[in-house]
């Protein structure tokens, strides 16, 4: 723990040449922010869950109804906000995530997609995320009728005692059934949600779900280990830490299990933990350059500035009845911390262009990031350096996640569980 805390203080000073990083309860100026941007992503949040899967870090309550309703028309209003500051700007990416929002899809889901699609510019496909209890025939045509081209769906586990002990309430029968029939539905691409290295899991367990992964037909795979974020269920049961040496080799082994045969079957990967067959857009949700989110806990980055609403639906809602915005948290972004973000990103993607970097900096790559890239080369963790695309190899990609790792489930577990237990927060320092 004392390595990880140091390494970690060590790498921040680096790459933001800051030594804590502090969100604080300031809204943002957005007028003129958004006024300067060319396009957007969009994200909104559905903060709603069946039941409470206890490993799950994102924000989340029990679904009802009445809450879903009041929900909806505070969404709109957040809508409407955007809307008048934003103008015609094309939305080119648009995510629906949670919690769960196809508990939302008879319950007013469709009523914020048309008022999204009347405000803003819509210049691309819907992405959702599903549960696989909520795919019936039924399910699956009105999801295509809201005009998802992308949908997602929670696997987790293809071995019956797993999807038990992660209290998922469903069998493996039913939800390889439940891919099929997303899978027959005609979507643009259909990706599967799974997790690895859960407790107990064996090396025979991985190649036989990893097989089943590739039968059932999905566009995508995004193959996940197991995080314990410590404010979850889980996180506060678990014996063994994220960063201890002996799950960090069992990760990489299930996940070298996972890149064979997902290759073998011709998908090409398109994220640390994404796998996608070639052709197919993929679906991801977090690399969009820049986003406004939408909802109880939807976070926005707009070149300088990111911000975070808050995460209580109760408080959310009333923010915006009372025509305030429900944003809790923001924090300024010096050019530093931009650019290690975007590096950040872009080593999650395992891609990345110098020309990109130069277009969006105006900065030579090699100048800010050039040392790092020749250790990368001599560690073996490239696997094309054309002078301009640089892309990791598998070794590559896994090892520097593993750092990445230091960070960010420390910080989201910083930010989402203060964020969690407070509406309002004063401050919080990472
Ligand atoms: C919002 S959920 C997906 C939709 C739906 N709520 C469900 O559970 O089916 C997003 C995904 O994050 C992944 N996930 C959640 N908690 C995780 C954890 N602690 N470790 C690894 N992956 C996790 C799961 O694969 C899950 O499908
Ligand atoms: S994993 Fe999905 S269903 Fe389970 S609590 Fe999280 S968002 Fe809800």
């Amino acid at each position: 723990m004392w390595l990880d805390g140091f390494l970690r203080t060590q790498l921040k000073r680096l790459l933001t040449k800051q030594s804590h990083v502090a969100l604080e309860s300031k809204i943002p100026l957005l007028e003129s922010r958004l006024q300067d941007i060319d396009e957007f992503g969009l994200y909104l949040h559905i903060p709603f869950c069946r039941q409470i899967c206890p490993y799950c870090p994102y924000n989340k309550e029990i679904y009802h109804p009445e809450v879903a309703e009041r929900y909806t028309n505070a969404v709109k209003k957040e809508i409407d906000i955007y809307s008048k500051l934003i103008g015609n700007k094309p939305v080119t990416s648009f995510y629906i995530g949670g919690g769960t929002p196809t508990t939302m899809l008879y319950s007013g889901l469709d009523k914020i997609l048309r008022h999204i699609f009347e405000s803003f510019n819509m210049q691309c496909d819907i992405h959702l995320e599903s549960h696989p209890n909520d795919l019936t025939l039924d399910s699956l045509k009105a999801i295509s009728s809201l005009g998802v081209g992308h949908l997602s769906i929670g696997v987790e586990a293809l071995q019956d005692y797993h999807l038990k002990a992660l209290h998922r309430p469903y069998s493996v029968k039913h939800v390889v059934r439940a891919v099929g029939r997303a899978v027959s539905n005609g979507f643009k691409c259909v990706n599967a949600d799974f997790i690895f290295a859960l407790p107990g899991q064996t090396y025979s367990e991985i190649e036989q779900a990893g097989h089943t992964l590739v039968e059932m037909g999905v566009d995508q795979v995004a193959a996940y280990p197991l995080f314990k974020f410590p404010y979850t269920k889980l996180g506060r049961s678990a014996r063994e830490s994220n960063h201890s040496i002996s799950s960090i080799f069992k990760r990489r082994k299930m996940l070298g299990i996972l890149e064979r045969i997902f290759y073998a079957a011709g998908f090409e990967r398109t994220s640390v933990w994404a796998f996608t067959r070639p052709g197919v857009p993929r679906y991801c949700s977090v690399t969009v350059p820049l986003y406004v989110g939408l909802g109880a806990s939807g976070g926005s980055y707009l070149k300088d500035v990111f911000y975070l609403n808050t995460f209580n639906v109760r408080e959310y809602i009333k923010a915006l009845e009372n025509g305030r915005m429900p944003i809790a948290l923001s924090l300024d972004l010096t050019e530093n911390m931009q650019m290690a973000g975007w590096l950040y990103w872009r080593i999650y993607e395992t891609r990345f262009k110098r020309s990109d970097f130069q277009e969006r900096f105006g900065k030579e790559f090699d100048r800010v990031y050039g040392k790092y890239m020749t250790l990368f080369s001599l560690l073996g963790f490239l696997k094309k350096d054309d002078g301009d695309e640089i892309v990791l190899s598998d070794n590559g990609t896994y090892w520097l996640h593993v750092l990445q790792d230091l960070f960010s489930i420390e910080y989201i577990s910083q930010l989402w569980g203060t964020s969690k237990q407070e509406p309002w927060p004063e401050k919080v320092i990472l």
